[in-house]
This record gives C-alpha cells, sequence and structure tokens, in this order.
C-alpha cells in the first residue's frame, strides 16, 4: 500500500470508495435517517445510539483509544490459520483486495483474501430501529473452504457517560439473554428494573456458537486484534453477568469454488415488547429478499431527495457537492447537531440553538415538514425574555442548564431560519403555531411573537456604541469578552460573566440588520406594512450606529471590549481583523452605498484570504488575553484563534455573489470545498466527502489540516452559498427568484429544483461572460418580466430559460475587480 491515493468519486453511484483502509484518519459516514443512527468508519468502526448518543447508546466506542478507532461492527474469518476482517481492522492482517464504499445511509465493505471474499453492507432501514449487517461470503479461488466467521458488537449499558466513568455499578449491572441456540443475544441491562428496551444482537443463520463475555471472547490480557476466540476458532458460549458484555456469534461454512453465502447479522432495538420483539425483527430480516428491498427503498429515498436540486455546471466539484455529498452531509447535521462524530462524544453537547437553526438553512428544501418541527422545538427552548438555551438534550427536549442561555445572537437566528422556511415552502401557518417559553410552563405564544420578541431582545441590550451587547459570546463562541477566566479549572463556557459588562458585538449588529431585513420582508409578504416600517426604522438606526462606531477605515472592527476598547482594529497588536463581521456587516447591507462592503471584503481578501480558505482572524493571538477569554487560549492558527474556521467561508462566497462577483465568489467555494482535497489528502486528512470545521491556518505549525469533519455548520452555508449565491435559484417569499453570480468562463448552467410542489427546470446561458444580471427569462416558452417565478401549484416540470446578461440587479453593485487567482495572504 504505497500509492498516496485513498480513494476515488463514484459519481454515477452517489459513493466515495475508499482503496486501502490504513486512510490519514478514519473516514467515516452514518447509517439511519430517523431514530436508530450509527456511526461507521472505513474501517467498520464506530457505534450505534437510539435518538440521542448519550442516553440510549447501544453499542460502546473508545474515544481516543490507541489505536484509533478500534471497535466496532467487526467480523473475524478464520481461514484454516489465518485470522483476517474485512474491513482490515482490528487484526490488519494483510488483504489482497479491500474496497469500502461510503454511500448515502450506508457503508459497504468488501476484503478478499486467499480466495474469499466477504462483502459487508452496513445499513439502517428506513423507519426501522434495526442495524443491517448484510453480509456475503464468497469462494472466488479454486479450493473448497471451510471457514469459521465471528461477529463482535461490545453493548454500552445505555447511558454512555456512565458507562466511561461508573464501573464500580457499571461492571455490576450487565446482563444478557441468550435464545435460539445464540442465534439471537439479547442486552437486556436493566432490563428487569425500570427499562422497557432491550438491544438484540442476531443473526439470521444458523449459528455454530457464541459468546456474550467480552473477557472470554478477547482474554483479558488481549487487543481485539488478537481476539482469543477467533485465533482458537471456537466460540466458548459464555454468558455475560456484568463485567463487559458483547454479543458475538460463530458461523460455520463450507463454500465450494464460486459458491457464496448471503445473511445477516442484525442490531435491532425494541422500545417496547421485550425479547420476543427482537426476534420478531430477526424473523423479519431472515429472508435475504426483505434486506434487499429494505436497502433499495433507502436508495430510492435518497434519490428522491436529491431530485429536489441537481446541477450541472462547467465545475465538477460544485456539482458533486450541491448534487450529492452537501445535501447529504446536511441531513445528517439537521440530524444530529453536534452531538456525535468523532471529535464529538455524543456526551458533551445537545442540540445547539444556532447550530440547529443555521442547519435548517441547509435543509428545508430536504424535508420541510422536519424543519418545521424543528424550529417549534427550538423557539419553545426560548426563555420569555427573549434569551435561549445554548442546547438542549433531543430525547427530553430541555435546555442544558449548566451552559444556559445568554449567547446573544442566538434568538435572532431563529429568525433566520423561520423566514427561510416561509421562503422555501410559502407555509404561513408555522408563524401562528402556539409555543411557550422554557421558563414559563403551561405558556402560549405563537411563532411571529417569538421571533418579536428574539428582535426585542437585541433591541434591549445594547452598548455605549449603540451595539447589541454580546453577552456571554457571539457566533465566535470563544470569543468571551466579559468572562474574565484565570481558573483553570473551569470551562471558558459555563464560567459566566462579571457583572456588568458590557461588551459589544459587531457580528451580532450585522446579523441584526440580515435578520430584521428578512422579518420585515415577511410582514411585507403578511400584507402588514406598518409593521414592516416599524423594523425598518430600527434596523436603519442600527445600522447608522455601525457605520458610525464600527467601521474602522479599510474593515468592520469586531466588538467592543467590556473596557469599551476596540477588538478587531488595526490599532490592536494582534487579531487586528475578523472575517466574521465583514461578512455579517456586508451581508445585512452594511457599506452598500459607500464602497465600504467593497473595501471591506478587500480587506478580507488581502488579509485573511489563503489558498485554503479565510482565516478567521489576523494576527493570530500568541499570548492568552484574560479580556478575550477562549479564543486567545488556542495556539495560533488553530480553532478560533486563526483557522480556516469553514463555517465563516461561505458567508464570504455570498459576499462575492452580493458585490457581483461570481469568479471570485467561486473561488471563495471552492477553496474549503472538500473535494478539491483529494489533492493534498496527506495534510488535509480528514474525509474528503464532506467539509470539515477547521483547516489549520497559515500561523500553525500543520497549515492545511482538517480536523472536526461531518458536524459543522459549514454544510448549511456551503449549500446556501453554492445554491443561492453561485447558482442564484433564491426562495423567496413570492416564488423562486433567479439571480446568479457564475464566473464569466461559464456558458451555461442547468438547475432542476423541486419548490413548492413543482419541477423547474432551469436552463441559464450566460452568452457575453457577465456572469450575471437576468436579461431575459423564459417560462414554458413564454418570456416574463424580473426575475421572479411565482409559484404554481401543477407539479410541473416547468422548462425555464435564463440569459444572463444586463444589469437588471437591483442595487446590487457590479463591477469587483475580475480575478482568477486565489489570493495569496499579505502579513501584515
Ligand atoms: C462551533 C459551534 C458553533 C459556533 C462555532 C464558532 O462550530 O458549534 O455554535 O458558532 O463553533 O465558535
Ligand atoms: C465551539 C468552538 C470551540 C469551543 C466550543 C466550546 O464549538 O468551536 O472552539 O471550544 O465551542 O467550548
Amino acid at each position: 500500500m504505497t500509492s498516496d491515493r485513498y480513494g476515488v468519486f463514484d459519481d454515477a453511484a452517489r459513493e466515495y470508495v475508499i482503496e486501502r483502509p490504513d486512510t490519514p484518519l478514519p473516514w467515516l459516514n452514518y447509517l439511519g435517517q430517523d431514530d436508530l443512527f450509527g456511526l461507521c468508519t472505513n474501517t467498520g468502526g464506530g457505534y450505534t445510539f437510539w435518538r440521542d448518543a448519550r442516553l440510549r447508546r447501544l453499542t460502546r466506542y473508545r474515544y481516543n483509544d490507541v489505536p484509533l478507532d478500534s471497535v466496532g461492527r467487526y467480523l473475524f474469518v478464520k481461514d484454516g490459520a489465518s485470522i483476517w476482517n474485512p474491513g482490515w481492522k482490528p487484526t490488519k492482517t494483510p488483504l489482497d483486495r479491500y474496497e469500502c464504499r461510503q454511500g448515502l445511509g450506508y457503508t459497504c465493505i468488501r476484503g478478499v483474501r486467499d480466495g474469499i471474499e466477504v462483502e459487508l453492507r452496513f445499513f439502517v432501514p428506513l423507519g426501522q430501529n434495526v442495524e443491517i449487517w448484510r453480509t456475503t461470503v464468497r469462494n472466488v479461488g479454486v479450493e473448497a473452504k471451510d471457514l469459521s466467521l465471528f461477529s463482535y458488537a461490545e453493548f454500552c449499558l445505555y447511558e454512555a457517560l456512565n458507562d466511561m466513568t461508573n464501573y464500580q455499578r457499571t461492571y455490576s449491572i450487565g446482563e444478557v439473554e441468550i435464545a435460539r441456540g445464540g442465534a439471537a443475544l439479547f442486552h437486556t441491562t436493566e432490563h428487569r428494573e425500570r427499562r422497557k428496551h432491550v438491544t438484540l444482537f442476531g443473526c439470521t443463520r444458523e449459528v455454530a456458537g457464541y459468546d456474550t463475555s467480552r473477557d472470554a471472547f478477547v482474554g483479558i490480557h488481549n487487543g481485539l486484534h488478537e481476539a482469543a476466540v477467533p485465533f482458537a476458532g471456537r466460540a466458548t458460549s459464555s454468558v455475560a453477568h456484568g463485567w463487559n458484555p458483547i454479543g458475538s456469534h460463530q458461523v460455520d461454512l463450507h463454500l465450494d469454488p464460486g459458491a457464496e453465502e448471503t445473511f445477516s447479522f442484525v442490531l435491532a432495538y425494541a422500545e417496547e415488547g421485550g425479547t420476543p420483539a427482537g426476534l420478531a425483527v430477526l424473523d423479519r430480516y431472515a429472508d435475504p429478499a426483505v434486506v434487499d428491498e429494505a436497502f433499495e427503498r433507502l436508495r430510492a429515498f435518497w434519490d428522491d431527495l436529491l431530485s429536489r436540486f441537481q446541477v450541472q455546471c462547467p465545475d465538477p466539484h460544485v456539482e458533486r457537492m450541491l448534487g450529492t455529498w452537501n445535501p447529504y452531509q446536511c441531513l445528517v447535521t439537521f440530524n444530529l447537531s453536534r452531538s456525535a462524530s468523532l471529535f464529538e462524544t455524543g456526551i458533551g453537547r445537545g442540540m445547539g440553538f444556532r447550530d440547529s437553526n443555521q442547519d435548517i438553512l441547509g435543509f428545508v428544501h430536504l424535508m420541510p415538514g422536519q424543519a418545521r418541527r424543528r424550529i417549534l422545538d427550538l423557539a419553545s427552548t426560548q426563555l420569555s425574555d427573549g434569551t435561549c438555551f445554548h442546547q438542549y438534550q433531543p430525547l427530553t427536549r430541555e435546555g442544558n442548564a449548566d451552559i444556559g442561555g445568554g449567547f446573544n445572537d442566538d434568538p435572532l437566528w431563529l429568525v433566520v431560519s423561520a423566514c427561510a422556511y416561509v421562503k422555501e415552502t410559502g407555509d404561513t401557518s408555522i408563524l401562528s403555531e402556539s409555543v411557550g417559553y422554557a421558563d414559563l410552563p403551561g405558556s402560549r405564544d405563537d411563532l411571529l411573537h417569538h421571533l418579536e420578541t428574539s428582535v426585542a431582545y437585541t433591541l434591549g441590550r445594547r452598548g455605549p456604541h449603540r451595539l447589541p451587547l454580546i453577552g456571554h459570546a457571539d457566533w465566535n463562541d470563544c470569543l468571551n469578552l466579559n468572562c474574565f477566566s484565570t481558573e483553570p479549572n473551569e470551562s471558558f463556557q459555563t464560567a459566566g460573566d462579571v457583572e456588568g459588562a458590557g461588551a459589544e458585538s459587531v457580528m451580532i449588529a450585522g446579523l441584526f440588520l440580515y435578520a430584521v431585513r428578512e422579518l420585515s420582508g415577511l410582514y411585507r409578504h403578511l400584507g402588514r406594512p406598518d409593521d414592516a416600517s416599524r423594523l425598518e426604522r430600527e434596523r436603519t438606526q442600527l445600522l447608522e450606529a455601525v457605520e458610525a462606531e464600527a467601521w474602522d477605515g479599510d474593515w468592520y472592527l469586531r466588538a467592543f471590549d467590556a473596557g469599551g476598547r476596540p477588538v478587531g482594529s488595526r490599532a490592536c497588536d494582534e487579531g487586528q481583523i475578523f472575517v466574521e463581521s465583514q461578512a455579517w456587516c456586508v451581508l445585512g447591507g452594511a457599506g452598500a452605498h459607500d464602497e465600504r462592503a467593497r473595501r471591506a471584503l478587500g480587506s478580507v481578501l488581502h488579509r485573511l484570504t489563503t489558498p485554503d480558505g479565510v482565516v478567521l482572524l489576523q494576527p493570530a493571538y500568541r499570548r492568552y488575553r484574560v479580556e478575550l477569554g477562549e479564543i486567545s487560549s488556542y495556539p495560533p492558527g488553530y480553532k478560533e484563534n486563526g483557522s480556516v474556521f469553514c463555517h465563516t467561508n461561505p458567508w464570504i462566497t455570498l459576499c462575492w455573489c452580493l458585490l457581483g462577483d461570481g469568479a471570485r465568489g467561486l473561488e471563495s467555494y471552492l477553496a474549503i470545498c472538500p473535494s478539491t482535497r483529494e489533492e493534498r489528502i496527506e495534510t488535509y486528512r480528514c474525509e474528503p466527502y464532506v467539509y470539515a470545521q477547521t483547516i489549520a491556518g497559515p500561523d500553525a505549525a500543520t497549515p492545511g489540516e482538517a480536523k472536526n469533519s461531518w458536524l459543522t455548520g459549514t454544510a448549511a452555508w456551503a449549500f446556501v452559498s453554492g445554491a443561492q449565491g453561485l447558482l442564484g435559484i433564491v426562495p423567496d417569499y413570492d416564488g423562486l427568484r433567479i439571480d446568479p453570480r457564475v464566473p464569466g468562463s461559464w456558458d451555461s448552467f442547468h438547475v432542476t429544483r423541486r419548490f413548492r410542489g413543482t419541477v423547474y427546470e432551469i436552463e441559464v446561458r450566460n452568452p457575453n461572460g457577465a456572469g450575471h444580471g437576468v436579461s431575459s427569462l423564459t417560462v414554458e416558452g413564454r418570456k416574463i418580466d424580473g426575475n421572479l417565478l411565482p409559484s404554481r401549484a401543477d407539479g410541473g416540470p416547468v422548462s425555464v430559460e435564463v440569459v444572463l446578461g444586463s444589469r437588471t440587479d437591483r442595487g446590487r453593485t457590479a463591477t469587483a475587480p475580475a480575478t482568477t487567482r486565489v489570493a495569496t495572504y499579505d502579513r501584515p
């Protein structure tokens, strides 16, 4: 295994094909889309949980293990003296061939050794609390073979934190039940006392033996790579009493050359009905046709979802990301927020308020009904004064009291997500849905009033420069301007703030300008011009404060600290310029009339833009600053202290598009695009098919190295920046607006978009290289004025032809200098 290529996109199959198992980091995928979820790496590593990765963890994972990622869905093959795993781990016995296909909701691993091919396909059927390991064993050699297979699943004792910390209890509670000669192994811990549910690990084929005790299967002094039972070739019929319960089946096979067998292992969670319910599930999937049909339904589900937005264009990265991988990541982030990945343990955080609201932006076109429910759930974690629980637990829907509220950007994201929902669906009935406030049990209010409560929260909390107070932090969790933490034993996030400290945030100001413009547009749509004007007046006043107080000469300041000193100013020795305030002020409409927007973006280009994307700030902080908080606790170039914090990059893409510069917009889009990273994968290390949260910046020791892939707000914003910013397919209250900002070099592109039940086939031509400005719009052969496709209820398909070229783009300036080069970062 010496090639430096690890895999390749199979675009037609919508799969990423990993060709060698020793990837630079484990490359993760997710199984499940409803209630049961699995994390599955390219070697089968990971775990399974039901709804809540902390409270209903079904199988166990050891984060930060050595070697990394060494527990998961394992199958050991004993072929004579050779013991191997089709997914390479844990034995790491060399394979003649290995392939892992990471697909949408499934992982397919195939290993070949000595004439035996084993294929494992892991997936969760739609709507079922079952994870299937469809297993095919083929004799592709010339000799008859007698093999023994040993499955392995390690149970977690359900409450994952307790499972990792409280051994005086957990080592005595584990229980199992064994049925059907060991084909059905039940994890029944606490079932007698207070749990209704059980977990089954079953095999649909007759078994030759079983184990349920980890110590018996592995051996107390062994690692999984040298597990005793597979090496001995015989299961021990062990019954776990306490300690560490597992499930393992022994399956013996005789295969003549050319012969193959297909059967499944089934990990099922039964909430009600106990072990009989588990046996019913096992029976159901004993028929391979039922398994295959469930898999086909999963494929069809994804084909249907993705058909809502497809693009053909000159850039293969844009096509593949917007057409397949980005919406896939958006669905996963919508489901899991920031709870469970290889970087999030499923224990630390529940659903984040700002995160989940932003996730909706990239998800709402996929499953508007679920987005609706989520928005209402989020609104119910708002308090009556407008603040919001920063996080809540999905199972209980209760706010996480440790971290509380006081992140002052939070309330405004609810406005942004609710408006995006109405723009996508036209469904204004959500606004009159009744939702309570978390601090007033039994209270009721409508969603629209929650949005007003959010706006009032910001307006009611402004500081000496008339700018919004930051509270504990804004979007940048680590900008803790009121915290002054000197105590190493406390978390920055829960430490609390100094009484009365009044730091202000320019980022929240920009977000306010944006959110309130959305909301006043909604009021106009609802036929309530007075409310719209009232909000516009407030917005104008805040805009004046931003322009009067927050302009630093070439860019917008980031904040004023608790002592009223500017943060993100040329007057600072470090942290002179931050990206968030440039992005949000410009997106919020600041600097639109006096070149400031353009200058701010020019400063982003010259001071923050690197070939790996836009870094969060420059210069990075080199020492801890008590008045700034967690941000300065990170080494330079990492995380919030000057990495390419990817979440912010699509905002800048959108800004370039807003300024009419599609060429820079595309450069900015591609700079963080994971599929471009196959070229530099040894440096980048994370999955090339999903966005990561950060890429180490130029100040770091490992520039270009990504971390924290999968669960990041980058997913939703990348989708918005590509679909709406660049391609210009923009849901609006009264229909679908067409407003592309593509490079002049693009001749044409085609988008298929399902919008409010109608499919639009949109062909956009760019005959004279303008890249923007709709000069003509033809719908079903008839020219219409403007650039709005009115909603229609006929289902379509509706053919739309767009010609770009003139300056009909009201109010949006469009003359930033064209460039084809990604500017390199100039150190100030
Ligand atoms: C993480 C958090 C998100 C925050 C960002 C910047 O991505 O999940 O809420 O905005 O970091 O600190
Ligand atoms: C966000 C930031 C991270 C910070 C965390 C809270 O997720 O990305 O840097 O540590 O919030 O502790």
